[in-house]
């Protein structure tokens, strides 16, 4: 029998394989976008700067889908003493962004995080990461594919954060908030907190404040490693 043709994207992820990582390697159904981003130059210099900061003492959060960007600048401002990772994986976002000047402790990726973590964190080296209003991707036909907070995405939080670091993920859709919920108490390792006791509980995204404003209620979820 012929082997079947090895496809554009076979020879990507066997490309990508080949790359080391510090988590489980990840999964590629369902990823957002394509693979070949993680082989651009844009990429790796991000990458580079990445590194500079996970090797200095300095604390590290990551603010995962930032889009229009307006929680990470706020937060950027008022925590000089993190330097801040922002992911996207509509890179539009970060062109946007990139225009004006940013504080010096932010740094924007063109990335799924599910890639970004097991790729580039090393265990235990980020004390806080924040999921503002992730995309719910609630549909069962999405379950499988494209929802975050399965199984392997939670463990790489727990292996990334350091001790007593914080997740903190805030969702408009109950029924999210209830399968995210599940899912990490159902791990060891979690204790849940109360949502006033995150660091960024004052701190507003655009969805925040735009569902804040049309009165609808906002569920969030507040995790620190044990
Ligand atoms: C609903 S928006 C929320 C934007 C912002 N955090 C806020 O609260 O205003 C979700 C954002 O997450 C980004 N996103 C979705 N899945 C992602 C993933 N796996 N990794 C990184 N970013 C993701 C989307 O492109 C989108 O910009």
């Amino acid at each position: 029998m012929p082997k079947p043709p090895v496809t554009g994207k076979e020879n990507l992820i066997k490309k990508f394989n080949e790359f080391e990582f510090y988590g489980e390697k990840p999964s590629f159904k369902g990823l957002i976008s394509g693979l070949s981003i993680y082989f651009t130059d844009e990429f790796k210099n991000k990458i580079e700067k990445a590194k500079e900061w996970i090797n200095s003492d300095k604390k590290i959060a990551i603010d995962v889908g930032f889009r229009r960007g307006y929680f990470i600048r706020t937060f950027a401002w008022n925590f000089p003493f993190y330097n801040i990772i922002g992911l996207e994986v509509d890179g539009k976002w970060i062109a946007r962004l990139e225009k004006h000047p940013l504080p010096p402790n932010i740094l924007l990726v063109k990335s799924d995080v599910r890639i970004f973590l097991p790729l580039v964190i090393p265990n235990q080296r980020i004390s806080l990461i924040v999921f503002n209003f992730p995309d719910p991707w609630w549909k069962d036909k999405h379950k499988e594919r494209k929802r975050l907070f399965d199984f392997p995405l939670i463990n790489e939080i727990k292996r990334v954060l350091a001790i007593g670091g914080i997740v903190h993920i805030s969702t408009d859709v109950e029924t999210f908030y209830k399968y995210i919920k599940n899912n990490f108490l159902s791990e060891s390792g979690f204790k849940l907190l109360h949502k006033n006791e995150s660091p960024i509980a004052n701190y507003y995204s655009h969805r925040r404040w735009h569902t804040a404003k049309e009165g609808r209620q906002i569920f969030d979820l507040v995790f620190k490693k044990l």
